[in-house]
């Protein structure tokens, strides 16, 4: 009688009628998820952890001699003052090795820049952007590269680390004497501006919160370049890979602290979170390059940062590229533009346009390298699972209820075929079923450790009808039951999704019509802006999305995994002031997510992945729908793309491809002449 109470409570039915057991005990059982043939093929880097960075002064420096000539006419300090006294030496032999300056990587983004101050939540522009201008404390992107014994995160801002005896205290060392691109100090004041009056300020929209850390985590600032985390877990070594992007990135404290209401009477939280529009060029950032011009709808343009901490190997300051452009158009014209030569870099992910794709592939000018990835895109619906966050009415209410009960969830995600899903996306071998959780194609997706229900129209029918949803006015749609507030009203259920992707605008559609089918009416509510701010508000029944990074490297993610904190995941939000309710399988997952947080072996907690999987699957904690392959292009004209870089994986590749060693041979530099040639953010 698993539901009884939450029945009456919203009129599902009469109490002593069916079972709730006997609700799906007609539907198709569980079955093997089907499996795909991966697309990877090829090489792959592999390098170990401390071969590809580490902290060391180099007997000398360079710089382009374009740069040299500013510091000659007294624009600019000498290199050695701009460096840190030990900067970050970068591997180039693992890639095809040293490179020379110059030349321009071309990308193209489908969103646009809120503002620079990321701290507060504003969105870069995504496509690889806030992986330029935010440094973080730790580095996560290329850790898909290493191999051996060692492989977590990377050092970034945080120069090294240790554990106290006891495990509960983690001391980080900061990168010693760097400076932001405007000259000015990088200290620990800046991070503990990040964590104090950002992160641990619920008026602040921050990417990450404190709990998010392990409940109960603080920080403390030592000195001027040595922070100290406090854990209440002794060892919770997974956390460290949390530390990176895009939730411990330190803004310039030195410029955002006089614009916070903490600080400024003046200011207010709007005024403060909006502080920084994308106008405000040059913006400060501790990045290879920093953003020198916007203009919006057409192209934003980043020169490197004459301050950049890192250097290869013979003591070259990276970048070695000059300039980045993004032009601001649709994720589609990624593809179609790079495909055609005009941009330089896209994640292949639009399965729409895969055939196409590949066939301008087989030309034989085709100018780019195309790298297929594993299957690490998916699409779900997640249903909104509070109870406390933005119920605002009766409907609310009963429509929380309702998503909250697994005999619903499990009917719902039998209406879904998923086979012709995929297939109406692209033909061919390409997209799998999805059953929800950990993806397939990583240590953890292991297929007996998912629960997959079939698609089964006519049981998923039946077993709405048997809770008490029949269509009573006859125009195809199921009415809620007697005896609730909705009784006698169709079930609408509003389907939140993006409309900057075209894939996921044809699924909404796609499901709108399988919907259907079982008498559900999905009331589609695209979003063509940012659509987080409307997830974390609340104001949605279903959201249909592609996942990021959490269920390829689910270690980066740990609170959307589980409710271990308010502010997350977002398919089961609480507010600042009220916890989530949790429901009974919840616990579960949350005690696996406590074991994840310290165990510090990779392979244990790749099996508490495993035990996660099940128990989110067989409770339909998302609604699976397709797990997808994607592929990275990349303009030929690049040295130094690791080959095997994926398009996903703790980064995304912009990110994962690590583009400060990426270098233009001279005679083909000419090909994409930079918009604004020999000059440096800010100097003059
Ligand atoms: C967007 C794009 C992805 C990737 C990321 C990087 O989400 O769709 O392909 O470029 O931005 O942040
Ligand atoms: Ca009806």
């Amino acid at each position: 009688m698993r539901t009884t109470a939450l029945a009456a409570l919203v009129g599902l039915m009469p109490l002593g009628a069916a079972r709730a057991d006997d609700v799906t005990s007609g539907l198709k059982p569980a079955e093997p998820v089907p499996v795909g043939k991966s697309l990877q093929k090829g090489d792959r880097t592999q390098i170990e952890y401390d071969k590809l960075m580490q902290w060391k002064a180099l007997p000398s420096y360079s710089e382009p001699a374009w740069v040299t000539d500013l510091v000659t006419a007294g624009k600019l300090p000498p290199i050695k003052d701009r460096l840190p006294p030990v900067p970050l030496v970068v591997d180039t032999a693992s890639v095809e090795g040293t490179g020379v300056y110059g030349g321009v990587l071309r990308h193209v983004s489908g969103a646009r820049p809120q503002g620079w101050n990321w701290m507060a939540g504003n969105v870069m522009a995504w496509g690889g952007v806030e992986e330029i201008v935010d440094q973080c404390l730790v580095r996560v992107g290329p850790i898909w590269m290493l191999k051996g014994e060692k492989s977590e995160p990377l050092p970034q801002l945080a120069k090294s680390w240790e554990w106290s005896a006891d495990g509960h205290a983690l001391t980080m060392h900061l990168i010693e004497g760097a400076k932001w691109s405007d000259g000015q100090p990088f200290s620990a004041d800046d991070v503990m501006f990040m964590w104090d009056d950002n992160i641990s300020d619920p008026k602040v929209p921050a990417w990450g919160r404190p709990d998010a850390f392990g409940v109960g985590t603080t920080l403390e600032k030592v000195d001027d370049n040595t922070v100290r985390w406090h854990f209440k877990d002794a060892f919770p070594a997974a956390t460290l890979y949390q530390m990176g992007y895009q939730k411990l990135c330190p803004g310039p404290a030195h410029i955002l602290k006089p614009l916070h209401p903490k600080y400024n009477k003046d200011a207010t939280y709007d005024s403060y979170i909006n502080a920084l529009k994308p106008e405000k060029t040059p913006w400060v950032s501790m990045g290879p390059w920093t953003v020198t011009d916007y203009k919006p709808d057409q192209i934003m343009v980043m020169r490197r940062n004459p301050y950049f901490y890192e250097v290869d190997e013979k003591g070259n300051q990276l970048p070695y590229l000059d300039e980045i452009q993004y032009k601001l158009s649709t994720w589609e014209d990624r593809t179609i533009q790079t495909v055609a030569g005009s941009a330089d870099y896209a994640n292949m992910e639009d399965p729409s346009i895969y055939l196409e794709s590949l066939k301008q592939a087989q030309k034989p000018d085709f100018p780019n390298k195309i790298i297929w990835g594993a299957r690490a895109l998916d699409w779900k619906i997640d249903l909104n699972l509070s109870d406390v966050c933005g119920v605002n009415s009766d409907r609310d209410k009963a429509m929380r209820e309702l998503n909250r009960n697994v005999d619903f969830r499990r009917i719902m995600t039998q209406v879904v075929d998923r086979e012709a899903l995929g297939q109406s996306l692209v033909r061919g071998p390409f997209i799998t079923p999805y059953a929800g959780g950990m993806h397939q194609e990583t240590d953890f997706g292991k297929p007996e450790m998912v629960v997959y229900y079939p698609y089964d129209i006519e049981g998923a029918k039946a077993a709405l009808a048997k809770m008490g949803f029949k269509d009573t006015d006859g125009d195809g749609i199921v009415n809620w039951p007697a005896g609730g507030p909705l009784a006698g009203k169709n079930l609408d259920i509003n389907l939140l999704y993006t409309t900057l992707y075209t894939t996921d605008q044809n699924i909404a559609q796609s499901l709108v019509t399988m919907f259907r089918e079982a008498g559900v009416n999905l009331v589609l509510q695209p979003n063509s802006a940012e659509v987080l701010p409307v997830v974390q508000s609340c104001g949605w029944d279903w959201w249909l999305h592609r996942d990021d990074k959490t269920f390829q490297a689910p270690v980066l993610n740990l609170e959307q995994l589980a409710p271990v904190a308010w502010g997350a995941p977002y398919r089961h939000l609480g507010t600042s002031t009220t916890p989530q309710n949790l429901l009974p399988f919840e616990k579960d997952l949350l005690a696996i997510v406590a074991k994840v947080r310290t165990e510090p072996d990779p392979a244990k907690r790749s099996e508490l992945f495993r035990e996660y999987n099940k128990i989110s699957t067989e409770n339909i904690y998302s609604i699976g729908l397709i797990e997808v392959p994607g592929a990275i292009i990349v303009n030929k004209r690049f040295n130094n793309v690791p080959p095997g870089t994926p398009i996903l994986s703790y980064a995304w590749g912009e990110e994962g491809s690590m583009r400060e060693r990426f270098w233009v041979p001279t005679d083909l530099q000419g090909q994409v002449p930079e918009l604004a040639p020999k000059t440096l953010p800010g100097i003059n």
